[in-house]
């Protein structure tokens, strides 16, 4: 059966180019849906293998049925297609605000939950997914399968949630704001090297770092090599434990609080 995405926003859309762009194929047809007709021409114009059409069509074509809108926007979306959910469809939000029990009591539909990560833009980093009442063993190995095209996929439980996509999905946003200040700081320090350099040299860091444990070396033994006691590294990392611990705590504890909050507002 065909996968729908309903929803062709930052998400929605790079699942389906990711999708469409896997190196193991995917063989079922991939369909999409949006309000606003000028993203769904878009994605057809540089990948005519889409189909496209309405929420509805989308619901009697497909068997999965992504929901990649905000939460806002999940009331009307599902409206629009609730006479033609059955047994027979997976529904998949893509959202933690959006709780499982809720959609599958709103809905006849067996439901799962999956959190993406930009990084899948390049087939890379992590996607969580997360069983939800009714799905079946058989429709978390299809998800995993579908996913694995594009990810690594973990599987965990919705109350898990949070913290995980605080690390693989909010993870490159995080990691971002903290490689812009870096270069921004060594652009203030030494302004004679350009903004774009510090940041080219800053992401090629980056990219190097993250493939030394593959190389068998983790985060604790690149501290031990790069760090001499009573060196400048040492005492940059003393900088960095002034603040550090405190400053993801206070991450944690905030996207927790918003979820909080959004899951209060929510409505379907
Ligand atoms: N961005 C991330 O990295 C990320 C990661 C994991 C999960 N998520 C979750 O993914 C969800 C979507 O986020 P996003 O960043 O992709 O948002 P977004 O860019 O605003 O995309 C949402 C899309 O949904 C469309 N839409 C709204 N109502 C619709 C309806 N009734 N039928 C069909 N399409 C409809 C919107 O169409 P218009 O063109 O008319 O606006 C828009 O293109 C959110 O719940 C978010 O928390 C995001």
């Amino acid at each position: 059966m065909a996968i729908g995405f309903i929803g062709t926003g930052k998400m929605g859309a790079m699942l389906v180019r990711a999708l469409l762009r896997a190196e193991r194929p995917v063989e079922e047809e991939i369909w999409a849906s949006n309000r606003s007709q000028e993203k769904l021409d878009d994605l057809r114009l540089h990948y005519p293998r889409l189909r496209t059409g309405s929420n509805g069509e989308l619901a009697e074509a497909c068997g999965t049925l992504f929901l990649c809108v905000r939460p806002g926007d999940t009331a009307q979306a599902l409206e629009e297609v609730r006479p033609l959910l059955t047994r027979r469809h997976l529904l998949v939000s893509i959202s933690n605000v959006v709780e499982l029990e809720r959609l599958a009591e709103a809905t006849p539909c067996r439901t799962a939950k999956v959190i993406p990560s930009f990084t899948q833009f390049v087939h890379g980093g992590v996607s969580l997914l997360i069983p939800g009442p009714r799905s079946t063993d058989a429709d978390l190995a299809y998800l995993r399968d579908l996913l694995e095209k594009v990810s690594r996929t973990e599987q965990i439980e919705e109350s898990q949630s949070r913290a995980a996509t605080n690390v693989v999905s909010c993870g490159p946003a995080f990691l971002a704001r903290f490689c812009t200040e870096w270069a921004a700081a060594a652009y203030e320090m030494q302004p004679d090297i350009s903004l774009e350099q510090w940041e080219s040299l800053v992401w090629d860091t980056v990219r190097a770092a993250a493939d030394l444990p593959r190389a068998g070396i983790d985060g604790r033994e690149m501290l031990e090599e790069v760090s001499t006691p009573g060196g400048m590294t040492y005492e940059g990392l003393l900088a960095m434990d002034a603040v550090l611990p405190e400053m993801w705590r206070e991450v944690m504890r905030r996207t927790t609080e918003r979820e909080k909050a959004l899951k209060l507002a929510f409505q379907l």
